[in-house]
């Protein structure tokens, strides 16, 4: 056998036997005539010994071991006569017989341990050396047990999987599409999935049922902590439900994954908030609710003290940080520096003090009374201690400052912690985004998804405030997921296709497949999609996608180690009928 143990299972009970381990050298140590190798595989580190006095050529060769060196060890285990506690496998050593080189190994860029000197460019560029961290080999490990603790719920609730195409139609609502040419098709072009929406659809009209898939999605768009060019998403759909039945067992998938892989138990339905509620109450359509801090409005009560700020905003809006009182002028130039960035930004930030002593003090305190201050403070529910902040202005831009604020006032104060978990499902999304630019209605989810029975007749009449049957799960803050009803009744579809700007024969050119198949018997159906990595970050506590993904893309879209994408050979672009204008190129500042 190459191998008889891993370098993470022996321990103390395992003192006396021979043994035969394969991997990594970590790090050498000489002391006196001794010399410690630390010998690291997947599943943990064990400490070689190689003794001079016992065997001189043995342990020159362990001395002239290097950084990464690939290594085979023979010898018996033996107990440790000072142990380190920080390992599992740090009571016992092992007493080497035998040492074979299996591969040399340059000096590696960055050192291969928990604390690396590795920045994240150096660190992307050699994953492979990167992987070798235990810290971002456990992510991985991590995922891995979700994916199957999924798969065993959905297989036992009945779903099949089912994998769909990754060179598809392009369909263009929503993000960007990655197209791939097409060389027996000349001047065509395939796109990849940004979600296997419509073939799930498709599989519920053949009567599939249940379905999932763990999906490679593929988006176009700008890149985030949470956004990488290509993810996955555990992508399901049901027929014959109504939207309860879908919260429902997606609540469960979710209790199931946090039962089985962190241990944590959620005895209690998780709360739900209309889309309407999570904007009105934290400005937000993911809420983090781990902290209060509601918004409160205020504008009724700050009305004729001629404040004009107030006066002429149509939004007026405050949050109550506790013990804040005590903030100085320092700290809260700080937020107000905070909420006049350009991306959040408001024009300024007002703000109320109830003193330890109940006295009022306000950075507007010459516009407005005592009485008038002590009525907002009182409508915050600000005891001694507290103080208000307050941003006015348009009603959404306000509200979505205002949610940073909170935000950064919820990390200010210690209320974000990775480790509790606070979820809930926003509900009744509206129907359509009207885009100023395009002077059009978008999908706010996606062009399938059912209106509101009630609110149908609003189609025509007041197509901005009609909800939709969609629904997200959000936790911490973090969109993990989102579906809806889909509709199936193919006039419906097609008025939804009218008032997204289609025209008949667009609508017919893009989607007319789905369609020419709803017309065969299209059951009701849902469903909904996490996204996966999101899901995995947030159970290993990450504050980005990148380190759940074996081989994930930078903020520019590059893979850092083969520098993908890439040119590729004239004869290549020549067979796919393709030329580029190279002018156009060259003045985008494109890297060669
Ligand atoms: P949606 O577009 O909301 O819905 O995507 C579902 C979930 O996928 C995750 N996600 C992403 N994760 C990483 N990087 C990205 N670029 C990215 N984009 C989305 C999010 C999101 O909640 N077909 C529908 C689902 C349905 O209606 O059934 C869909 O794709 O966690």
């Amino acid at each position: 056998m190459f191998r008889t143990k891993t370098c993470g299972e022996l321990r103390l009970s395992n003192e006396g036997e021979v043994v035969k381990l394969a991997g990594w050298v970590q790090r050498v140590r000489k002391m006196g005539g001794m010399t410690f190798v630390d010998m690291r595989d997947r599943y943990g580190i064990t400490q070689i010994v190689f003794n001079n006095e016992f065997d001189a050529e043995l342990c020159d060769a362990a001395n002239h071991l290097g950084r990464e060196y690939v290594i085979q060890v023979e010898g018996k285990v033996a107990e440790r006569s000072s142990k380190n506690t920080n390992i599992a496998t740090g009571e016992i050593e092992i007493i080497a017989d035998k040492l074979t080189v299996l591969n040399r190994s340059e000096v590696p860029p960055f050192t291969i341990e928990d604390n690396t000197d590795g920045g994240d460019d150096l660190r992307m560029q050699y994953r492979y050396l990167d992987l070798r961290r235990s810290a971002v080999r456990k992510n991985l490990e991590l995922r891995h047990k979700m994916g199957f603790e999924l798969r065993r719920y959905l297989n036992e609730k009945g779903f099949l999987e089912v994998e769909t195409p990754i060179l598809i139609k392009s369909t263009p609502e929503g993000a960007r599409d990655f197209v791939v040419p097409s060389r027996m098709n000349p001047g065509q072009f395939y796109a990849l999935p940004q979600s296997p929406q419509l073939y799930k659809q498709l599989l519920m009209v053949a009567g599939f049922d249940r379905y999932f898939q763990i999906a490679k999605c593929f988006r176009d768009e700008d890149l985030r902590a949470d956004r990488q060019p290509e993810f996955t998403q555990i992508d399901c759909e049901m027929s014959f439900v109504e939207q309860e039945d879908v919260l429902q067992m997606f609540e469960g998938l979710v209790k199931h994954i946090f039962k089985y892989v962190r241990n944590v138990d959620f005895d209690y339905a998780f709360p739900r908030m209309t889309w309407a509620d999570a904007m009105k109450y934290y400005g937000s359509d993911k809420p983090d609710i781990r902290f209060g801090m509601k918004f409160v409005e205020l504008k009724d009560l700050t009305e004729g003290r001629n404040f004009v700020v107030f006066d002429s905003a149509e939004y007026v809006g405050g949050i109550c940080a506790e013990g804040c009182a005590s903030y100085t002028r320092k700290q809260i130039d700080e937020l107000t520096e905070f909420v006049k960035r350009p991306q959040i930004g408001a024009k300024g930030l007002v703000w109320v003090k109830v003193e330890p002593d109940g006295s009022i003090k306000s950075s507007v305190g010459k516009f407005y009374s005592e009485e008038d201050l002590k009525a907002w403070a009182e409508r915050c529910n600000a005891k001694p201690g507290d103080m208000i902040l307050i941003l006015a202005g348009k009603t959404m831009p306000t509200r979505k400052a205002l949610n940073e604020l909170r935000l950064e006032m919820g990390n200010r104060l210690g209320l974000r912690d990775k480790n509790t978990f606070a979820p809930l499902w926003v509900i009744d999304f509206p129907m359509f985004e009207w885009d100023e630019e395009t002077q059009r209605f978008y999908a706010m989810h996606h062009p399938f998804t059912k209106p509101k029975d009630e609110d149908i007749p609003m189609l025509d009449s007041d197509t901005g405030n009609v909800r939709a049957n969609a629904y997200d799960m959000v936790i911490n803050g973090v969109e993990l997921g989102g579906g809806s009803l889909r509709i199936y009744n193919p006039e419906l579809q097609d008025k939804m296709f009218e008032l997204l700007g289609f025209t008949e024969e667009k609508a017919q050119e893009q989607f007319g497949f789905l369609m020419e198949a709803f017309k065969y018997g299209a059951p009701p159906h849902a469903g909904l999609a996490f996204g996966f990595d999101r899901f995995v970050s947030m159970l290993a506590g990450l504050d980005s996608i990148r380190d759940t993904i074996a081989f994930p893309k930078n903020n520019s879209g590059r893979d850092m180690m083969n520098d993908a994408p890439g040119a590729i050979d004239e004869a290549q672009l020549e067979e796919l009928y393709i030329k580029l204008d190279t002018e156009r190129i060259e003045k985008s500042g494109a890297k060669k």
